[in-house]
């Protein structure tokens, strides 16, 4: 054989079995992870679009399944909301789309939603109070105009852990600054941004590390 091909055919060999070390170790970490933390899902309610675009970074990052939950009311403009806010006062529920999820194949499951009158958003709560997380950690992920304190804080895990969840951590993202007193609504780009940053912390949680 001569020499020429011989270093062709040998670097060949090098090559793939670097690429299939590669795609193994890849595989292998894919496994590790799944078996220390489990799979997690996302499910969401947005009716104007910030905590929509924050999760949609969380799925991404968090290579986690997602799960849109609709309020079957209509919350536009107007009538809409009015009478979503006054649920939301009366602690009433609205129906959502969809009514229940399997969460069987979960261990983790991120609840994020917007804040509305201190609670979570209609739909949310709704679907929070009317299904069971037993033996899931929760990890409460909320946008809000305001930066949400303690004592709304444990009112929002009290609600989970009403419904049989374990949480596992509390991440908020603001969705508006306070210029001369008045509230400026964040632009997507700064709460995608904002929502970036709580990543490692989000992992951590997932993780179960302090
Ligand atoms: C009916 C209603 C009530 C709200 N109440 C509050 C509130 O009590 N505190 C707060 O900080 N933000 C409040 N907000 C602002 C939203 O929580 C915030 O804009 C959120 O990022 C909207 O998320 P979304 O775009 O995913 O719907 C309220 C918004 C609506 C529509």
């Amino acid at each position: 054989m001569c020499p020429g091909l011989f270093f062709c055919i040998r670097f060949f060999f090098i090559g793939f079995n670097l690429l299939s070390f590669a795609l193994l170790s890849d595989i292998a970490r894919a496994y590790a992870e799944e078996r220390n933390d489990g799979k997690t899902l996302i499910l969401y309610y947005s009716r104007s679009g910030n905590t929509r675009a924050a999760s949609e970074v969380l799925q991404r990052e968090l290579r986690a399944d997602m799960v849109e939950i609709k309020d079957c009311g209509n919350r536009g403009p107007g009538f809409g909301i009015v009478m979503g806010m006054l649920k939301t006062i009366l602690n009433l529920n609205t129906d959502t789309d969809p009514a229940t999820v399997d969460l069987a194949p979960y261990k983790t499951v991120i609840v994020a939603a917007p804040i509305w009158a201190a609670k979570f958003g209609l739909a949310m709560r709704s679907f929070v109070e009317r299904n069971r997380f037993d033996g899931k950690r929760v990890i409460i992920f909320i946008t809000a105009d305001v930066f949400i304190e303690e004592k709304y804080q444990k009112k929002h895990r009290e609600l989970i852990e009403a419904s049989g969840g374990t949480v596992a951590g509390y991440f908020q993202v603001q969705a508006t600054d306070l210029v001369d007193g008045k509230k400026k609504p964040r632009s997507r780009e700064t709460i995608i941004a904002e929502t970036i940053k709580l990543i490692p912390h989000i992992k951590q949680a997932i993780a179960g590390a302090p």
